[in-house]
């Protein structure tokens, strides 16, 4: 067992790692976020830039630049784009967007992190028979578990307490500090992260572990041939919540389907919004991409501060 790792190393060096998972392999060949879903995730990015009168927008985890792609494309010119991931950048990137392997310090515009926190690894932890919560350690190529030594630290107590044997929990503090540190760099802007996730009320009794291969769900093993995640801990990361079906109603992404009369004025003009309106209603579905968490930190912004933990 002591030679086991624990899932937050084996799950790091799957994903991350000298030829981890993100090394190597392109997120949108093994599953499909709200970016690769429809272009109307970035008009509400555009939307969101817009309302807020900010010029640069910054995507964190920003897989091949896909987003900053859409709004390049979107609005030629308007902005400085600027992606972020733990890959150099991307040949075919057009020129205009910019890559940086480290964040700035200071950030004026808009950040974006989709689905970037829930691939951010856990130490994950079970309460044994005798109720005592240990670390979970795991094999990195089978994905057989063990439970280690005795683990306690505040974050478990106040964001996930557990109690009953067998009950199990990941550890959102790494997160908490990952997206602390992206809101601090925030001069004026706004600062969106967006996943799926979970609050106090509501954890997953067995946690949330879940494993992607080429757009099919897999065994979870941390062997570097496939995504590891888990929810997020929404509720002990800085900022204010909302879904992301509230989000997109508010930005104008709408589902309404365009009038039958339109069909025949304008039979182009139909198809385009009919389509738009069958993306809409998928990145606002509930029970689906509609239920995505939505965690925004304003600074400078009509003078609003983000909210304390
Ligand atoms: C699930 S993919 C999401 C990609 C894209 N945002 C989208 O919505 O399609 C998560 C991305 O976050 C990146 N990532 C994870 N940790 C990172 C870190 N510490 N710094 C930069 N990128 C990171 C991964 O390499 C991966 O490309």
């Amino acid at each position: 067992m002591a030679e086991l790792p624990t899932w937050r190393e084996a799950w790091t060096a799957a994903l991350y790692g000298p030829d981890g998972f993100y090394r190597r392999e392109r997120p949108g060949a093994h599953f499909r976020t709200s970016v690769h879903a429809s272009p109307l995730f970035a008009t509400a990015m555009l939307a969101l830039a817009r309302r807020h009168d900010l010029t640069t927008v910054v995507d964190v985890g920003t897989g091949r630049g896909e987003l900053l792609g859409q709004l390049d494309e979107l609005a030629p010119g308007e902005l400085r784009l600027v992606g972020h991931d733990v890959v150099p950048r991307p040949s075919d990137l057009p020129p205009r967007i910019e890559w940086v392997d480290r964040l700035p310090d200071r950030i004026d515009g808009l950040v974006v992190a989709n689905e970037w926190l829930d691939d951010i690894p856990c130490d994950v932890v079970e309460v044994d028979d005798a109720g005592t919560v240990r670390l979970v350690h795991v094999d990195p190529a089978t994905g057989e578990e063990a439970l280690g030594e005795p683990f306690d630290e505040p974050w478990l107590n106040s964001w996930w307490p557990l109690a009953e044997p067998g009950t199990r929990a990941e550890i959102g503090a790494a997160r908490d500090d990952d997206w602390a540190d992206v809101v601090r760099r925030v001069g004026d802007g706004l600062a969106v992260a967006i996943d799926y996730g979970h609050t106090l009320d509501r954890r997953p009794a067995l946690g949330s572990l879940t494993a992607y291969q080429h757009g099919r769900e897999v065994d979870v093993i941390p062997d570097g041939s496939r995504d590891i995640t888990a929810h997020v801990a929404v509720d002990s990361l800085i900022g204010t919540r909302t879904t992301q079906r509230e989000a997109l109603h508010s930005l104008g992404i709408l589902s309404t389907r365009p009038p039958l009369d339109r069909a025949h004025a304008d039979p182009a003009g139909y198809v385009r919004e009919l389509n738009d309106a069958s993306a809409a209603a998928e990145l606002t579905a509930r029970g689906g991409l509609g239920d995505f968490i939505w965690i925004m930190s304003p600074h400078g912004l009509d003078g609003r501060a983000p909210a304390a933990r």
